[in-house]
């Protein structure tokens, strides 16, 4: 029986799969084909959101993409509070009309209710989703900002993160049962962090979420902006805990971490996380970062040697062929099913 929430956007297929809102890398391509394949494509953002304008602008006027009846264009687009303009992420809503409006990294939990409320003013026919990654915090925006989604991100996850975070195992269901404990049952949630394939994803969805969101998976997607280098480290890398790392140094390569207090972010294990590991300062850190950017490749290096962050999940060992975006959403709502089926056999 598909969710309540993919009732809610009428071109997808259940088992729900979502792509996250990467910024820099889900851009107008990924949505577009996660889109077509059923699922729901997101495109991401920085504070440049004449960047974002653009991407919109070629989706929306996109002979493959028609709107819902609502006059919605049926995709999502991925906002990172702490570090975008207001305004004008109520102005690109308003113009533009996506069916759902992501929020994440908000500077202080309370300013979600005024982001949610100006989202809703520019297009009341959207969705407003928040990813969060605590119950308090699960609890508090849901009761202030009343999204009608709310996005359980687990320690798993690749990106940003909280620093202090459970596993999606622990966390969702809690979450689940504080909402209901304190009235706030509506709230639908999807989770996200370490699903990067149908067992995963059908643990997500027994959990209790109502669809999938992954980012690492779709690293591997021809679609996904990456640089190649990035692309081959998704790749190659395998059995995640080792091979990626949840740290503030990414951050700190070009200087303070401009995130905000808590957050930090979980990337592949690189030249940079290791010298930091063993003992190098952050300055020394810093500084070999700096001269290695400058070179041609801009830092990445090849075969784990370079210094640039590379932003994945413990999913990554996963992920171990570049397919089209449909491919892989057709593969995991697929695997879904089997794997259901074979958990309900076994039990
Ligand atoms: C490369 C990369 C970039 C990300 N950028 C964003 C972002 O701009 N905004 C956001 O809300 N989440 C971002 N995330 C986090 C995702 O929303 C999501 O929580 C995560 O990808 C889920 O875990 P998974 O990577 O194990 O699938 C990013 C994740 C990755 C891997």
């Amino acid at each position: 029986m598909p969710s309540l929430l993919a009732k809610r956007l009428p071109w997808t297929k259940a088992p729900l799969i979502i792509n996250a809102p990467m910024a820099n890398s889900a851009t107008a391509p990924l949505a577009l084909a996660v889109k077509r394949a059923g699922g729901l494509g997101q495109i991401g953002s920085t504070n440049d959101l004449a960047a974002l304008e653009t991407e919109l602008q070629t989706l929306s006027t996109s002979s493959q993409l028609t709107r819902t009846s609502d006059g919605l264009l049926p995709i999502g687009v991925g906002f990172l509070a702490f570090l975008a303009n207001l305004d004008r992420a109520a102005e690109i809503v308003r113009k533009h009309r996506p069916a759902v409006v992501w929020l994440f990294a908000a500077n202080e939990l309370g300013d979600y209710a005024a982001w949610a409320e100006r989202a809703r003013q520019a297009s009341p026919a959207s969705m407003v989703w928040v990813q969060v990654g605590n119950v308090a915090s699960a609890v508090r925006v849901a009761r202030e900002a009343r999204p009608d989604v709310l996005c359980v991100q687990g320690a798993d996850a690749g990106g940003h993160g909280l620093a202090r975070s459970a596993g999606l195992v622990a966390l969702l269901p809690e979450v689940r049962s504080a909402l209901e404990r304190e009235g706030l049952g509506d709230v639908m949630l999807v989770g996200a962090g370490g699903m990067a394939d149908g067992r995963g994803a059908a643990a997500g969805l027994a959990l209790g979420a109502e669809g999938v969101v992954m980012g690492t998976r779709f690293l591997g997607a021809r679609e996904t902006k990456l640089h190649p280098v990035w692309r081959e480290a998704v790749l190659a890398a395998k059995d995640g805990g080792q091979e990626t790392v949840k740290t503030m140094v990414f951050d700190e390569l070009r200087g303070e971490s401009v995130w905000p207090e808590g957050y930090d972010g979980r990337g592949i294990v690189n030249e940079s996380s290791e010298d930091f590991r063993t003992g190098a300062g952050m300055e020394h850190v810093r500084k070999q970062f700096t001269e290695a950017s400058q070179q041609a490749d801009g830092g990445y290096g090849v075969g784990g040697k370079g210094r640039a962050a590379m932003w994945a999940g413990t999913g990554v060992g996963l992920v171990t062929k570049e397919q089209s975006a449909a491919e892989i959403v057709e593969e995991v709502r697929e695997g879904i099913i089997k794997a259901l089926e074979e958990a309900r056999a076994r039990s």
